[in-house]
Protein backbone atom coordinates (compact mmCIF):
# COMPACT_ATOMS: atom_id res chain seq x y z
CA UNK A 1 0.00 0.00 0.00
CA UNK A 2 1.53 3.68 -0.87
CA UNK A 3 2.14 5.11 2.22
CA UNK A 4 0.64 8.35 3.40
CA UNK A 5 2.93 11.55 2.97
CA UNK A 6 3.55 13.47 5.82
CA UNK A 7 2.25 16.79 4.49
CA UNK A 8 -1.36 15.02 3.69
CA UNK A 9 -2.40 15.00 7.30
CA UNK A 10 0.39 17.36 8.93
CA UNK A 11 -0.68 20.07 11.40
CA UNK A 12 1.16 23.22 10.44
CA UNK A 13 1.93 25.85 13.08
CA UNK A 14 2.57 29.15 11.28
CA UNK A 15 5.50 31.14 13.53
CA UNK A 16 5.04 34.93 12.16
CA UNK A 17 8.91 34.86 13.16
CA UNK A 18 9.14 39.19 14.40
CA UNK A 19 6.06 38.21 16.75
CA UNK A 20 7.12 34.94 18.41
CA UNK A 21 9.92 34.88 20.97
CA UNK A 22 13.00 37.42 20.86
CA UNK A 23 16.61 35.94 21.82
CA UNK A 24 18.28 39.33 21.72
CA UNK A 25 16.43 41.73 23.34
CA UNK A 26 15.53 43.84 20.50
CA UNK A 27 11.78 43.70 20.68
CA UNK A 28 11.49 41.82 17.28
CA UNK A 29 11.50 37.59 17.22
CA UNK A 30 13.91 35.72 15.86
CA UNK A 31 15.25 32.37 14.72
CA UNK A 32 17.39 31.93 17.81
CA UNK A 33 14.10 32.61 19.71
CA UNK A 34 12.24 30.23 17.60
CA UNK A 35 15.12 27.64 18.25
CA UNK A 36 14.24 28.04 22.09
CA UNK A 37 10.04 27.32 21.94
CA UNK A 38 10.78 24.35 19.85
CA UNK A 39 9.73 21.67 22.93
CA UNK A 40 7.10 23.91 23.37
CA UNK A 41 5.23 23.09 20.02
CA UNK A 42 6.70 19.67 19.81
CA UNK A 43 4.57 19.31 23.07
CA UNK A 44 1.52 21.42 21.97
CA UNK A 45 1.53 18.45 19.31
CA UNK A 46 2.01 19.78 15.70
CA UNK A 47 3.61 18.30 13.43
CA UNK A 48 5.61 21.30 11.11
CA UNK A 49 6.60 25.09 11.26
CA UNK A 50 5.92 27.47 9.00
CA UNK A 51 8.47 30.51 9.00
CA UNK A 52 7.38 33.63 8.14
CA UNK A 53 9.95 35.55 5.87
CA UNK A 54 13.62 36.44 7.99
CA UNK A 55 15.38 37.16 4.28
CA UNK A 56 17.44 40.28 4.54
CA UNK A 57 14.56 43.19 4.15
CA UNK A 58 14.14 46.76 5.27
CA UNK A 59 10.91 45.17 6.35
CA UNK A 60 8.35 47.73 4.74
CA UNK A 61 6.05 45.04 4.39
CA UNK A 62 7.44 42.68 7.92
CA UNK A 63 9.93 40.95 5.56
CA UNK A 64 7.34 40.30 2.52
CA UNK A 65 9.87 43.34 0.79
CA UNK A 66 12.91 40.98 -0.24
CA UNK A 67 15.81 42.05 -0.99
CA UNK A 68 18.05 38.72 -0.74
CA UNK A 69 15.96 35.31 -0.82
CA UNK A 70 19.42 33.80 0.21
CA UNK A 71 19.94 35.48 3.27
CA UNK A 72 18.89 35.84 6.89
CA UNK A 73 18.67 39.42 7.82
CA UNK A 74 20.41 40.34 10.99
CA UNK A 75 17.36 41.33 12.31
CA UNK A 76 16.39 37.58 13.08
CA UNK A 77 19.96 35.82 12.93
CA UNK A 78 22.43 34.24 10.73
CA UNK A 79 22.37 31.51 8.19
CA UNK A 80 24.01 29.43 11.14
CA UNK A 81 21.23 30.14 13.11
CA UNK A 82 18.94 28.78 10.55
CA UNK A 83 21.10 25.80 10.30
CA UNK A 84 20.73 25.56 14.08
CA UNK A 85 17.02 25.89 13.68
CA UNK A 86 16.37 23.01 10.97
CA UNK A 87 19.11 20.36 12.57
CA UNK A 88 16.99 21.10 16.23
CA UNK A 89 13.25 20.99 14.61
CA UNK A 90 14.28 17.46 12.84
CA UNK A 91 15.77 16.37 16.07
CA UNK A 92 12.38 17.06 17.98
CA UNK A 93 10.52 15.61 15.28
CA UNK A 94 9.18 18.79 13.30
CA UNK A 95 9.37 18.99 10.00
CA UNK A 96 10.05 22.85 9.11
CA UNK A 97 8.70 25.00 5.90
CA UNK A 98 9.89 28.55 4.76
CA UNK A 99 8.11 31.19 2.73
CA UNK A 100 9.16 31.99 -0.94
CA UNK A 101 7.62 35.51 -1.84
CA UNK A 102 7.89 35.50 -5.79
CA UNK A 103 5.33 37.91 -6.67
CA UNK A 104 7.56 40.49 -5.83
CA UNK A 105 11.24 41.52 -4.47
CA UNK A 106 11.86 44.76 -2.18
CA UNK A 107 12.96 47.96 -3.69
CA UNK A 108 15.93 47.48 -1.91
CA UNK A 109 16.75 44.42 -4.16
CA UNK A 110 19.98 44.96 -6.26
CA UNK A 111 18.13 43.92 -9.20
CA UNK A 112 15.21 46.71 -8.38
CA UNK A 113 18.10 49.07 -7.92
CA UNK A 114 19.86 48.21 -11.11
CA UNK A 115 16.73 48.96 -13.02
CA UNK A 116 15.94 52.36 -11.92
CA UNK A 117 19.40 53.38 -12.86
CA UNK A 118 18.97 51.74 -16.60
CA UNK A 119 17.25 52.98 -19.24
CA UNK A 120 13.42 52.57 -20.26
CA UNK A 121 13.24 49.18 -22.15
CA UNK A 122 16.61 47.90 -20.70
CA UNK A 123 17.32 44.05 -19.69
CA UNK A 124 17.66 45.39 -16.23
CA UNK A 125 14.10 46.77 -16.56
CA UNK A 126 12.78 43.83 -18.07
CA UNK A 127 13.02 41.91 -14.75
CA UNK A 128 10.46 43.92 -13.38
CA UNK A 129 7.26 45.22 -15.26
CA UNK A 130 7.89 49.05 -16.19
CA UNK A 131 5.56 50.86 -18.72
CA UNK A 132 4.88 54.32 -20.10
CA UNK A 133 1.51 56.66 -19.55
CA UNK A 134 -1.31 55.65 -22.25
CA UNK A 135 -0.27 57.33 -25.82
CA UNK A 136 -1.77 61.08 -25.48
CA UNK A 137 -2.14 60.88 -21.72
CA UNK A 138 1.00 61.83 -19.76
CA UNK A 139 0.44 62.19 -16.49
CA UNK A 140 -1.81 58.51 -16.14
CA UNK A 141 -0.92 55.49 -14.61
CA UNK A 142 -0.48 52.22 -17.86
CA UNK A 143 -4.32 51.28 -16.25
CA UNK A 144 -6.35 50.99 -13.64
CA UNK A 145 -4.71 48.09 -11.32
CA UNK A 146 -5.27 49.29 -7.39
CA UNK A 147 -2.83 48.16 -4.96
CA UNK A 148 -4.38 45.58 -2.22
CA UNK A 149 -2.97 47.50 -0.17
CA UNK A 150 -4.60 50.61 -1.15
CA UNK A 151 -3.76 53.59 -3.71
CA UNK A 152 -2.89 52.85 -7.32
CA UNK A 153 -0.75 49.54 -8.22
CA UNK A 154 2.24 51.67 -10.12
CA UNK A 155 4.29 54.42 -9.34
CA UNK A 156 6.50 56.85 -11.57
CA UNK A 157 9.93 57.04 -11.86
CA UNK A 158 11.45 60.55 -12.79
CA UNK A 159 11.95 59.45 -16.00
CA UNK A 160 8.09 59.21 -16.83
CA UNK A 161 8.22 55.10 -16.49
CA UNK A 162 5.86 53.63 -14.34
CA UNK A 163 6.43 50.18 -12.11
CA UNK A 164 3.72 48.01 -11.37
CA UNK A 165 3.41 46.94 -7.48
CA UNK A 166 0.34 45.52 -6.44
CA UNK A 167 1.14 45.23 -3.04
CA UNK A 168 3.36 48.56 -1.57
CA UNK A 169 5.62 50.71 -3.72
CA UNK A 170 8.64 49.10 -1.67
CA UNK A 171 7.16 46.04 -3.34
CA UNK A 172 7.47 45.84 -7.47
CA UNK A 173 6.39 42.85 -8.89
CA UNK A 174 8.45 40.64 -11.08
CA UNK A 175 8.44 40.08 -14.93
CA UNK A 176 7.85 36.31 -14.62
CA UNK A 177 8.18 35.70 -18.53
CA UNK A 178 12.04 37.19 -17.87
CA UNK A 179 13.91 33.72 -17.83
CA UNK A 180 16.11 35.27 -15.15
CA UNK A 181 13.40 35.35 -13.08
CA UNK A 182 12.60 32.43 -13.45
CA UNK A 183 16.11 30.65 -13.27
CA UNK A 184 16.71 32.21 -9.90
CA UNK A 185 13.99 31.43 -8.29
CA UNK A 186 14.84 27.88 -8.88
CA UNK A 187 18.13 28.70 -7.38
CA UNK A 188 16.70 29.78 -4.05
CA UNK A 189 14.38 27.18 -4.11
CA UNK A 190 17.56 24.72 -4.18
CA UNK A 191 19.31 26.95 -1.91
CA UNK A 192 16.80 25.91 0.92
CA UNK A 193 16.14 22.50 0.42
CA UNK A 194 20.20 21.48 -0.02
CA UNK A 195 19.78 23.48 3.79
CA UNK A 196 17.14 20.71 4.58
CA UNK A 197 13.72 22.82 4.55
CA UNK A 198 10.72 20.35 3.96
CA UNK A 199 8.93 22.68 1.78
CA UNK A 200 8.23 25.74 1.22
CA UNK A 201 5.02 28.55 1.56
CA UNK A 202 4.67 30.62 -1.64
CA UNK A 203 3.36 33.79 -1.35
CA UNK A 204 0.56 35.51 -3.66
CA UNK A 205 1.02 31.93 -5.48
CA UNK A 206 -1.77 33.16 -8.05
CA UNK A 207 -0.22 36.25 -9.17
CA UNK A 208 2.89 35.71 -10.65
CA UNK A 209 1.82 36.22 -14.09
CA UNK A 210 0.07 38.95 -15.45
CA UNK A 211 -2.47 39.39 -18.50
CA UNK A 212 -0.75 40.09 -22.11
CA UNK A 213 -1.34 44.18 -22.31
CA UNK A 214 -2.06 44.59 -18.87
CA UNK A 215 -5.66 45.64 -19.58
CA UNK A 216 -8.22 47.39 -16.72
CA UNK A 217 -10.05 45.23 -14.44
CA UNK A 218 -12.54 45.51 -11.91
CA UNK A 219 -12.70 41.71 -11.16
CA UNK A 220 -11.33 40.22 -8.23
CA UNK A 221 -9.63 37.23 -7.54
CA UNK A 222 -11.48 35.14 -10.50
CA UNK A 223 -9.79 33.02 -12.59
CA UNK A 224 -10.92 35.63 -15.67
CA UNK A 225 -9.27 38.71 -13.82
CA UNK A 226 -5.86 39.86 -16.11
CA UNK A 227 -3.91 40.17 -12.43
CA UNK A 228 -5.11 36.80 -10.54
CA UNK A 229 -4.37 32.99 -11.60
CA UNK A 230 -3.58 33.71 -15.00
CA UNK A 231 -3.16 30.02 -16.76
CA UNK A 232 0.66 30.66 -17.25
CA UNK A 233 1.50 30.35 -13.28
CA UNK A 234 0.74 26.49 -13.61
CA UNK A 235 3.54 26.18 -15.94
CA UNK A 236 5.66 27.68 -12.70
CA UNK A 237 5.01 25.47 -10.23
CA UNK A 238 5.42 22.45 -12.42
CA UNK A 239 8.86 23.48 -12.70
CA UNK A 240 9.16 23.83 -9.25
CA UNK A 241 7.61 20.60 -8.36
CA UNK A 242 10.36 18.88 -10.32
CA UNK A 243 12.62 20.39 -7.86
CA UNK A 244 10.86 19.18 -5.04
CA UNK A 245 10.34 15.63 -6.46
CA UNK A 246 14.21 15.94 -7.00
CA UNK A 247 14.96 15.70 -3.35
CA UNK A 248 14.21 13.07 -0.96
CA UNK A 249 12.28 13.34 1.95
CA UNK A 250 8.87 14.11 0.75
CA UNK A 251 9.31 18.05 0.26
CA UNK A 252 6.26 19.92 -0.14
CA UNK A 253 5.09 23.39 -1.14
CA UNK A 254 1.34 25.06 -0.15
CA UNK A 255 0.26 28.04 -1.91
CA UNK A 256 -1.33 31.67 -0.78
CA UNK A 257 -4.19 31.21 -3.37
CA UNK A 258 -7.19 33.47 -3.36
CA UNK A 259 -9.86 32.62 -5.48
CA UNK A 260 -13.22 33.03 -6.16
CA UNK A 261 -13.68 29.15 -6.09
CA UNK A 262 -12.73 26.14 -5.22
CA UNK A 263 -12.30 24.63 -8.58
CA UNK A 264 -9.95 27.37 -9.39
CA UNK A 265 -8.27 26.44 -6.32
CA UNK A 266 -8.34 22.83 -6.92
CA UNK A 267 -6.29 23.78 -10.30
CA UNK A 268 -2.71 24.19 -8.14
CA UNK A 269 -3.33 21.20 -6.76
CA UNK A 270 -2.70 18.84 -9.66
CA UNK A 271 -0.66 15.97 -9.31
CA UNK A 272 2.29 17.73 -11.14
CA UNK A 273 1.69 21.29 -9.35
CA UNK A 274 1.87 22.31 -5.94
CA UNK A 275 0.80 19.90 -3.13
CA UNK A 276 -1.25 22.28 -1.43
CA UNK A 277 -3.23 25.39 -1.40
CA UNK A 278 -4.62 27.09 1.81
CA UNK A 279 -8.09 26.95 1.59
CA UNK A 280 -9.31 30.37 2.73
CA UNK A 281 -13.17 29.75 2.33
CA UNK A 282 -13.17 28.36 5.65
CA UNK A 283 -11.92 30.84 7.05
CA UNK A 284 -13.98 33.36 5.74
CA UNK A 285 -16.96 31.27 6.31
CA UNK A 286 -19.32 33.06 9.21
CA UNK A 287 -20.32 31.16 12.55
CA UNK A 288 -23.09 29.38 10.79
CA UNK A 289 -23.29 25.37 10.16
CA UNK A 290 -24.68 25.73 6.60
CA UNK A 291 -21.96 27.89 5.75
CA UNK A 292 -19.46 25.61 7.09
CA UNK A 293 -21.30 22.63 5.44
CA UNK A 294 -21.39 24.59 2.13
CA UNK A 295 -17.51 24.81 2.62
CA UNK A 296 -16.63 21.21 3.48
CA UNK A 297 -18.37 20.12 0.65
CA UNK A 298 -17.47 21.84 -2.31
CA UNK A 299 -14.24 21.66 -1.06
CA UNK A 300 -14.09 18.01 -0.74
CA UNK A 301 -15.37 17.85 -3.80
CA UNK A 302 -12.75 19.35 -5.61
CA UNK A 303 -9.46 18.07 -3.92
CA UNK A 304 -8.38 15.02 -2.34
CA UNK A 305 -5.78 16.13 0.77
CA UNK A 306 -7.13 20.06 1.00
CA UNK A 307 -6.18 22.27 3.96
CA UNK A 308 -7.85 23.99 6.16
CA UNK A 309 -6.90 27.04 8.09
CA UNK A 310 -8.86 29.66 10.64
CA UNK A 311 -6.07 31.92 10.78
CA UNK A 312 -2.92 33.50 9.86
CA UNK A 313 -0.97 36.75 10.06
CA UNK A 314 -3.27 38.60 7.64
CA UNK A 315 -6.72 38.14 9.23
CA UNK A 316 -8.97 38.95 12.07
CA UNK A 317 -8.06 36.87 14.98
CA UNK A 318 -10.63 33.65 14.72
CA UNK A 319 -11.76 34.68 18.39
CA UNK A 320 -12.57 38.08 17.61
CA UNK A 321 -14.39 37.08 14.13
CA UNK A 322 -16.53 34.89 15.41
CA UNK A 323 -17.77 37.26 18.56
CA UNK A 324 -19.11 40.18 16.42
CA UNK A 325 -22.58 40.23 17.30
CA UNK A 326 -22.13 37.94 19.77
CA UNK A 327 -23.90 38.84 23.12
CA UNK A 328 -21.90 37.07 25.07
CA UNK A 329 -18.14 38.18 25.44
CA UNK A 330 -17.30 34.76 25.57
CA UNK A 331 -18.39 33.11 22.21
CA UNK A 332 -16.08 34.21 20.18
CA UNK A 333 -13.35 32.12 21.95
CA UNK A 334 -16.05 29.32 22.34
CA UNK A 335 -16.82 29.50 18.80
CA UNK A 336 -13.16 29.53 17.86
CA UNK A 337 -12.32 26.42 20.01
CA UNK A 338 -15.54 24.40 18.63
CA UNK A 339 -14.48 25.39 15.14
CA UNK A 340 -10.93 24.41 15.54
CA UNK A 341 -12.73 20.46 16.10
CA UNK A 342 -14.87 20.68 13.31
CA UNK A 343 -11.64 21.58 11.24
CA UNK A 344 -9.10 18.90 12.94
CA UNK A 345 -11.54 16.40 12.07
CA UNK A 346 -11.81 16.59 8.32
CA UNK A 347 -9.56 14.96 6.20
CA UNK A 348 -6.46 16.77 4.75
CA UNK A 349 -4.28 19.36 6.38
CA UNK A 350 -4.64 22.06 9.44
CA UNK A 351 -2.57 25.52 9.36
CA UNK A 352 -2.85 27.04 13.03
CA UNK A 353 -1.42 30.53 13.24
CA UNK A 354 1.05 31.16 16.76
CA UNK A 355 -1.57 32.45 19.24
CA UNK A 356 -4.76 30.68 18.52
CA UNK A 357 -3.51 28.40 20.69
CA UNK A 358 -3.70 30.78 23.67
CA UNK A 359 -7.14 32.19 22.73
CA UNK A 360 -5.87 35.60 21.82
CA UNK A 361 -8.26 38.05 20.64
CA UNK A 362 -7.13 41.10 17.69
CA UNK A 363 -5.79 43.60 19.75
CA UNK A 364 -7.49 46.46 17.89
CA UNK A 365 -6.65 49.44 20.20
CA UNK A 366 -3.46 50.07 18.99
CA UNK A 367 -2.39 53.93 18.56
CA UNK A 368 -1.03 54.90 15.17
CA UNK A 369 2.19 55.63 16.32
CA UNK A 370 3.03 52.31 17.08
CA UNK A 371 1.24 50.61 13.73
CA UNK A 372 3.53 49.47 10.82
CA UNK A 373 1.40 47.82 8.54
CA UNK A 374 1.71 49.52 5.10
CA UNK A 375 -2.14 49.09 4.80
CA UNK A 376 -3.04 50.84 7.84
CA UNK A 377 -1.24 54.16 6.15
CA UNK A 378 -1.74 53.77 2.64
CA UNK A 379 -5.37 53.37 3.37
CA UNK A 380 -5.11 56.62 5.50
CA UNK A 381 -6.46 54.33 9.02
CA UNK A 382 -9.96 53.42 6.63
CA UNK A 383 -8.97 50.22 6.95
CA UNK A 384 -6.48 48.92 9.98
CA UNK A 385 -4.27 46.67 8.66
CA UNK A 386 -2.90 43.68 10.29
CA UNK A 387 -1.17 44.61 13.13
CA UNK A 388 -3.97 43.66 15.69
CA UNK A 389 -3.39 39.95 14.94
CA UNK A 390 0.48 40.76 14.83
CA UNK A 391 1.14 41.46 18.60
CA UNK A 392 4.10 39.42 20.12
CA UNK A 393 3.05 36.24 21.94
CA UNK A 394 2.86 36.44 25.65
CA UNK A 395 5.17 33.55 27.24
CA UNK A 396 5.40 34.00 31.18
CA UNK A 397 5.25 36.93 33.94
CA UNK A 398 2.36 38.97 34.91
CA UNK A 399 3.54 42.12 32.73
CA UNK A 400 4.62 43.18 29.23
CA UNK A 401 6.40 41.68 27.28
CA UNK A 402 5.54 38.87 28.92
CA UNK A 403 8.80 36.83 28.52
CA UNK A 404 8.92 37.63 24.60
CA UNK A 405 12.31 38.78 25.10
CA UNK A 406 13.85 41.08 27.71
CA UNK A 407 13.87 44.24 25.71
CA UNK A 408 10.21 45.00 25.47
CA UNK A 409 8.05 44.04 22.13
CA UNK A 410 7.97 45.65 19.01
CA UNK A 411 3.81 46.01 19.37
CA UNK A 412 2.72 46.60 22.66
CA UNK A 413 0.95 43.85 24.38
CA UNK A 414 -2.60 44.71 26.05
CA UNK A 415 -1.87 44.26 30.34
CA UNK A 416 -4.77 41.46 30.28
CA UNK A 417 -2.83 39.09 28.36
CA UNK A 418 -0.98 38.41 32.18
CA UNK A 419 -4.12 35.98 32.18
CA UNK A 420 -3.27 34.43 29.04
CA UNK A 421 0.24 33.65 29.24
CA UNK A 422 1.81 30.25 27.63
CA UNK A 423 3.20 29.45 31.28
CA UNK A 424 -0.07 30.22 32.89
CA UNK A 425 -2.39 28.49 30.69
CA UNK A 426 -0.05 25.14 30.61
CA UNK A 427 -1.39 24.71 34.91
CA UNK A 428 -4.88 25.00 33.82
CA UNK A 429 -6.90 22.30 32.23
CA UNK A 430 -9.59 24.30 31.64
CA UNK A 431 -7.50 27.08 29.30
CA UNK A 432 -7.72 27.21 25.70
CA UNK A 433 -3.80 25.96 25.45
CA UNK A 434 -5.02 22.39 27.45
CA UNK A 435 -7.87 22.27 25.12
CA UNK A 436 -5.75 22.43 21.81
CA UNK A 437 -3.20 20.15 23.10
CA UNK A 438 -6.02 18.17 23.76
CA UNK A 439 -7.46 17.95 20.82
CA UNK A 440 -4.13 17.88 18.83
CA UNK A 441 -3.60 14.67 20.68
CA UNK A 442 -7.00 12.97 20.10
CA UNK A 443 -6.49 13.82 16.22
CA UNK A 444 -2.57 12.11 16.70
CA UNK A 445 -4.04 9.14 18.50
CA UNK A 446 -7.03 9.05 15.35
CA UNK A 447 -4.02 8.87 12.78
CA UNK A 448 -3.48 6.79 9.94
CA UNK A 449 -7.42 5.30 10.79
CA UNK A 450 -10.24 7.07 9.44
CA UNK A 451 -11.15 7.61 5.80
CA UNK A 452 -10.37 10.25 3.83
CA UNK A 453 -14.37 10.59 2.70
CA UNK A 454 -16.67 12.39 5.50
CA UNK A 455 -20.68 11.14 5.66
CA UNK A 456 -22.82 13.66 6.55
CA UNK A 457 -25.26 12.87 9.86
CA UNK A 458 -28.95 13.98 10.48
CA UNK A 459 -28.51 17.31 12.27
CA UNK A 460 -30.96 19.91 14.41
CA UNK A 461 -31.04 23.06 12.91
CA UNK A 462 -28.11 25.25 13.47
CA UNK A 463 -25.93 22.19 13.78
CA UNK A 464 -22.96 20.46 12.00
CA UNK A 465 -22.82 16.71 12.26
CA UNK A 466 -20.34 14.39 10.41
CA UNK A 467 -18.81 10.93 10.43
CA UNK A 468 -15.20 9.87 9.51
CA UNK A 469 -15.95 6.09 10.67
CA UNK A 470 -15.52 5.54 13.92
CA UNK A 471 -14.89 9.31 14.23
CA UNK A 472 -18.51 11.73 14.88
CA UNK A 473 -17.56 15.18 14.95
CA UNK A 474 -21.11 18.13 16.10
CA UNK A 475 -20.88 21.35 16.42
CA UNK A 476 -23.68 23.32 17.89
CA UNK A 477 -23.73 26.66 15.58
CA UNK A 478 -27.49 27.43 17.41
CA UNK A 479 -28.37 29.48 19.82
CA UNK A 480 -30.29 25.56 21.86
CA UNK A 481 -28.71 22.74 22.59
CA UNK A 482 -28.82 20.01 20.26
CA UNK A 483 -29.11 16.58 21.11
CA UNK A 484 -26.06 14.27 21.18
CA UNK A 485 -25.60 12.19 18.16
CA UNK A 486 -25.73 8.42 19.47
CA UNK A 487 -21.98 7.48 20.62
CA UNK A 488 -19.83 4.98 22.55
CA UNK A 489 -17.77 7.68 24.30
CA UNK A 490 -16.76 11.70 24.23
CA UNK A 491 -13.31 11.82 23.10
CA UNK A 492 -12.96 15.13 23.53
CA UNK A 493 -15.48 18.53 23.31
CA UNK A 494 -14.66 22.25 23.40
CA UNK A 495 -16.44 23.03 26.62
CA UNK A 496 -18.57 20.72 29.02
CA UNK A 497 -21.56 18.97 27.64
CA UNK A 498 -25.15 19.00 29.55
CA UNK A 499 -25.78 15.54 29.75
CA UNK A 500 -26.34 13.52 26.24
CA UNK A 501 -26.59 17.28 25.45
CA UNK A 502 -24.13 19.89 23.12
CA UNK A 503 -24.32 23.21 24.32
CA UNK A 504 -24.65 26.38 21.92
CA UNK A 505 -20.66 27.22 20.88
CA UNK A 506 -19.75 24.33 21.59
CA UNK A 507 -17.99 21.27 19.79
CA UNK A 508 -17.31 17.19 19.95
CA UNK A 509 -15.87 14.35 19.02
CA UNK A 510 -17.67 11.39 19.83
CA UNK A 511 -16.90 7.63 19.40
CA UNK A 512 -17.93 4.97 17.95
CA UNK A 513 -16.74 1.65 19.49
CA UNK A 514 -14.80 0.06 16.52
CA UNK A 515 -11.82 -1.90 16.53
CA UNK A 516 -9.28 0.69 14.49
CA UNK A 517 -6.89 -0.18 11.91
CA UNK A 518 -4.21 1.66 11.15
CA UNK A 519 -2.55 2.75 7.65
CA UNK A 520 1.01 2.99 7.06
CA UNK A 521 2.49 6.93 6.60
CA UNK A 522 5.79 8.10 5.78
CA UNK A 523 8.50 9.15 8.91
C1 LIG B 1 0.62 37.76 1.64
C2 LIG B 1 1.32 37.82 2.96
O1 LIG B 1 0.77 36.86 3.81
C3 LIG B 1 1.14 39.22 3.45
O2 LIG B 1 1.51 39.36 4.79
C4 LIG B 1 1.88 40.15 2.55
O3 LIG B 1 1.66 41.49 2.96
C5 LIG B 1 1.43 40.00 1.10
N1 LIG B 1 1.28 38.62 0.72
C6 LIG B 1 2.41 40.64 0.16
O4 LIG B 1 3.61 39.92 0.15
Amino acid sequence: MRETPWWHDAVVYEIYVRSFADSTGDGVGDLAGVRSRLPYLADLGVDAIWLTPFYRSPMADGGYDVADYRDVDPLFGTLDEFDDLVADAHGQGLRLMVDIVPNHSSAAHPWFQKALNAPESSPERDRYIFRPSPPGRPDTEPNNWLSVFGGPAWTRLPDGDWYLHLFAPQQPDFNWNNPEVREDFLTTLRFWLDRGVDGFRIDVAMGLHKAEGLPDTALGFGARSPIWSRPEVHQVFREWRAVLDSYPGDRAAVGEVWTDSAEDLALYVRSDELHQSFNFAWLEAPWSAGAFREVIETTLAAMRAPTWVLSNHDVVRQATRYGEGAADPGAGLARACAALLAMLALPGSAYLYQGEELGLTEVKNLPSEVRQDPVYFRTKGAMPGRDGCRVPLPWSGTAPPFGFGSGGSWLPQPPEWAGLTMERQMTDPGSSLSFYRRALAARRSLRGTLPDTITWLDAPAGALVFSRDPLVCAVNCGTDPVRLPPHERVLISSAPLDGGMLPPDTGAWLLRDRPLTPRPRSA
